[in-house]
């Protein structure tokens, strides 16, 4: 497969796309980014990677952290995770309070923020330094020793950080979040805040390929076949909150967004690819990344149905 042609057919293609979208500002410091910022990268499992547009901007990558909280968490808690968060997709917004109230203070998933939240938690009940623990594995995943928090965000975050202090309270009264609740969105929102560009991200995400077998050289980070089984399962199921049906039915791969307007997709057994457009649609996803992820599939005609 030529990919590098394929890509720059779509840059063509998108080139007259109508972006109706709007960069989130709820969290003020993700406000100032600018709107036309784009890029893709597209990392391959025969190590070949190809780039476009902004691809080496770093940006904020926001939820997409959550699939990495998560396989950390595995790897450390493995199955007892599942006590606490549960694996069905919500089909309500990223933040909603409602389904935690009447079931108990179990979130449906890892990926919506209150099943974020109690990853976090679990992460600082296991780690000795939590932060510096969590940054120094996303470092080793994505091979580069540069990725840092965004102290500004996580600071902008903190500061409005009502709804997520809501559903964090709220696990608390259930019992189902162990540690101070104000170390738990500390954690978080740095977790969030974690800048990086397309290409870390797809190098990253190489530990979901071929069942978490690609990269050998990342031994200690790279996960249990059964584990990458089922984070993919989950991202495929739950990576776009109230739009994964959407995604799943015109791009049909798993895949993770963040309201920085990165995502990220993967085909286990082809290639990891991350795209970063700002403006967002009303669910919170990047609107040009979801069409140039569809664009990739169809042109491909590779996806993993
Ligand atoms: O907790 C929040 O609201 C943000 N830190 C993350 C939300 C997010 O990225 C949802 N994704 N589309």
């Amino acid at each position: 497969m030529d990919y590098s042609k394929v890509l720059q057919e779509i840059k063509e293609e998108i080139a007259t796309f109508k972006n109706t979208g709007k960069v989130a500002t709820y969290i003020p410091e993700l406000g100032k980014v600018d709107p036309s910022k784009f890029g893709v990268y597209l990392q391959c499992t025969d190590g070949n990677g190809y780039g476009l547009g902004d691809s080496l901007d770093c940006f904020s990558i926001q939820s997409i952290s959550k699939v990495l909280s998560l396989a950390l968490a595995l790897k450390l808690k493995g199955k007892e995770v599942w006590k606490r968060i549960g694996v069905e997709p919500s089909g309500d917004p990223f933040n909603s309070l409602v389904q935690l109230e009447y079931e108990k203070g179990i979130p449906r998933n890892p990926f919506i923020n209150a099943g974020a939240l109690v990853v976090a938690d679990i992460l600082i009940s296991e780690l000795e330094n939590p932060k510096e623990d969590l940054l120094q594995f996303v470092r080793n995943i994505a091979e580069d020793q540069s990725v840092e928090y965004d102290e500004k965000v996580a600071a902008s975050e903190m500061e409005h950080k009502f709804r997520n202090a809501s559903l964090t309270h709220l696990m608390k009264d259930f019992g189902n979040i162990k540690n101070n609740v104000d170390d738990v969105l500390d954690f978080y929102f740095h977790q969030c805040s974690i800048a990086m560009n397309c290409k870390q991200l797809t190098q990253a995400f190489t530990i979901f390929l071929n069942y978490g077998k690609y990269d050998l050289s990342k031994e200690a980070a790279v996960l249990d076949p059964i584990l990458a089984k089922r984070i993919n399962a989950l991202m495929l199921t739950c990576g776009f909150y109230d739009e994964s049906g959407e995604f799943a039915f015109t791009v049909g791969l798993p895949g993770k967004s963040g309201v920085g307007g990165g995502i990220v997709a993967l085909h286990p057994r082809h290639y990891s690819v991350a795209v970063w457009s700002p403006p967002l649609n009303k669910n919170g996803n990047s609107e040009l990344g979801m069409k140039v992820l569809e664009l990739l599939t169809t042109k491909t005609e590779i996806s993993v149905f």
